[in-house]
């Protein structure tokens, strides 16, 4: 169960007496700790970034500091006020700040105030043009249920070093649960930074287990998702634009959004992207199932409204959830295998319990299947040409320490 943490100073003079005057017992309590940091993007990665953070109480004023990383021991800090908010799910407060202005390819080092404990980290813009430096990101999903094993995949990510994490949906199991939505943001906060300090974002789409009702519902049935990621207006679908060669697109697969209603949406967005060499879309329910059936309902909307479109605009790859196992597929065109076709990748298992696969050799569109927990890295090579695709699995069997004996124990 998640702790508040409250730290109350007194200072006790009791009976003291000085040059004949008595002082009182006075005691006063400190602003909440900030925590749960999460970055988000709602504009350009190479220029913005959006930092949220939790604390337990309402703030008489939040803010935070950045520096350029180059500057800040010369003190040339930058104070910004945040956007405080709660909503009627929580106990907690929430305060978020958009950088922009940011120079692209730059470490920034931010402070978020407090008069005791201020948290500090570093994050990374991402580069605007290529042949600066080679990109990496981690696409994945379903972290649900089985907490250790999600936080295990946390660090597991956090060690590939990556620019920032797609992820594909279902977070947490129950959607209006705060105690889950705090271990989740506990979770993130402690392990999604790098050994030195750097902060990983995040690209999140929306699954089931986020909506109170999981199918067809309005967005105020998904409180905790839509005020706790700050993302791009409409917030369910998205488009970001990494550097002149890459482009993410976030859709909502049936659960605060239509399928079909996003159709004409996606198709001028795709054709505003046609000259973005890699295309990559996410969302939650796999329209190519390693697991669930072919025939639900979600999955066939998928490929009778998507997919068209996905395939008429020349798509890379897109990744997918909900069926908690690794998955592949072969490249898709008109609902066959063909070379020149769309590649899928899935299909969410972050922490979420495992189902059986399918067998491939049985499956069509089925490349490879396993019932294991993984996440995809994906590597956008320095000159934009290459995108380098390739699971990382947790490893099953835990490795161990020896610790060399001392001489004198020999
Ligand atoms: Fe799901």
């Amino acid at each position: 169960m998640y702790k508040p943490i409250i730290i109350v100073l007194a200072m006790l003079f009791l009976s003291c007496k000085d040059n004949g005057q008595e002082y009182q017992a006075e005691t006063f309590e400190l602003p909440s700790i900030p925590d749960q940091i999460v970055l988000t993007w709602q504009q350009d990665p190479s220029t913005t970034l959006t930092i949220t953070w939790r604390t337990e109480k309402p703030m008489e004023e939040s803010f935070l500091s950045y520096s350029e990383s180059s500057s800040a021991a010369a003190g040339n800090w930058t104070k910004k006020e945040a956007e405080s908010f709660t909503f009627e799910q929580t106990s907690s407060w929430f305060h978020t700040v958009e950088l922009t202005q940011l120079i692209p390819d730059t470490e920034y080092h931010v402070v978020i105030e407090h008069p005791v404990l201020p948290e500090q980290f570093f994050f990374r813009t991402i580069p605007a043009e290529r042949n600066q430096r080679e990109l990496v990101f981690l696409a994945g999903g379903d972290s649900r249920t089985r907490r250790d094993v999600r936080r295990e995949v946390n660090r597991l990510a956090a060690l590939q070093d990556p620019d920032f994490v797609v992820f594909a949906g279902d977070f947490i199991d129950s959607p209006l649960n705060e105690e889950e939505w705090n271990e989740w943001f506990d979770d993130w906060h402690e392990l999604l930074i790098t050994g030195d300090g750097r902060r990983i974002p995040i690209v999140p789409a929306i699954g089931n287990h986020e909506v109170a009702g999981g199918f067809l519902q309005p967005r105020s049935k998904a409180p905790f998702f839509y005020n706790r990621f700050v993302t791009p207006e409409p917030r369910n679908y998205y488009t970001l634009e990494f550097g002149p060669d890459l482009v993410i697109i976030t859709l909502d697969s049936d659960h605060t959004k239509e399928v079909s209603q996003q159709n004409q949406w996606l198709d001028n967005t795709l054709h505003s992207q046609a000259d973005k060499k890699w295309k990559i879309l996410q969302y939650h329910v796999t329209a190519w199932p390693s697991s669930r059936s072919f025939d639900e309902e979600i999955p066939v909307k998928i490929r009778e409204n998507w997919v068209p479109i996905f395939e008429k605009h020349n798509v890379n790859l897109v990744v997918e959830g909900h069926d908690h196992a690794f998955k592949k597929t072969v490249p898709i065109r008109n609902n066959m295998e063909d070379k020149t076709g769309v590649i899928y990748i899935g299909d969410g298992a972050w922490g979420a319990p495992l189902r059986e696969v399918k067998n491939p050799e049985n499956i069509w569109w089925l490349d490879e299947a396993l019932s294991a927990d993984h996440f995809w890295k994906i590597t956008l090579s320095k000159d934009g040409e290459d995108l380098k695709v390739e699971p990382v699995f947790r490893p099953l069997v835990k490795a161990f320490m020896l610790q060399a004996e001392s001489s004198e124990a020999l």
